[in-house]
């Protein structure tokens, strides 16, 4: 069945001319697109998906050395609740954060072949109970649940950067649907606009 943006996406489609988010729908996903001018508004825009983000949730984030995908993994685990620091995981890949859910924060920056990845023992955390969290998620790209929400960092400048959420499955891509929403919110309190 093809999907449809549901009525509010429509709305926010003919309303929010404010907003520093756009959407679009192609290949089954909705892809999200958000624009990000300091890290500060990553570290917002983590806080939001966090609040959204329930058991078994996977995120893989891809984007370059220095993209901002541990700055979005902090704000994503605030937006969890989680009091705990978030550190990268380096030579043990993977860290927990104990939480109202736990997560796992992973890190394949590593990883060199995929006979790597075997010793991980990663297929119980991503598909447990917990929320999963990887940065280099393109490392593991194709063992992925199809339920993960996927994001992509561009770098754009200095201090810009476009973060790309997409994701296929319909609870996910509500999920998404609902940080569009708050992004409206704010936007349109940062510039003033209250049109209805
Ligand atoms: N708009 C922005 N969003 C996120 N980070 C930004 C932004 N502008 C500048 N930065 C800076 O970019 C850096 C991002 O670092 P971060 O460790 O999050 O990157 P990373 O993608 O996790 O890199 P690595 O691949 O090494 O793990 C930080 O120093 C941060 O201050
Ligand atoms: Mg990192």
């Amino acid at each position: 069945m093809r999907w449809e943006p549901s009525g509010r996406m429509e709305d926010f489609r003919r309303g929010c001319l404010a907003c520093r988010a756009r959407f679009s729908f192609w290949g089954g996903q909705l892809h999200a697109v958000f624009d990000s001018e300091s890290e500060e508004q990553t570290l917002s825009l983590g806080r939001k998906l966090g609040g959204f983000l329930s058991r078994g949730d996977v995120v893989g984030i891809k984007g370059e050395l220095g993209a901002g995908k541990s700055v979005l993994v902090r704000g994503i685990c605030e937006g969890l609740g989680i009091k705990q620091r978030t550190r990268s995981p380096s030579f043990t890949f993977m860290n927990r954060y104990r939480g109202p859910v736990d997560v796992y924060h992973i890190d394949l920056y590593r990883i060199g072949d995929p006979g790597d990845l075997a010793t991980l023992g990663w297929e119980e955390v991503v598909y447990g109970e917990a929320i999963t969290l990887i940065e280099w998620a393109e490392k593991l790209a194709p063992f992925l649940p199809p339920v993960s929400i996927e994001v992509d960092i561009e770098v754009t400048g200095e201090e810009t950067r476009e973060i790309r959420l997409a994701a296929v499955a319909e609870r996910q891509k509500s999920i998404i649907e609902d940080v569009l929403m708050t992004c409206e919110q704010d936007d349109e309190r940062d510039t003033g606009d209250t049109r209805d």
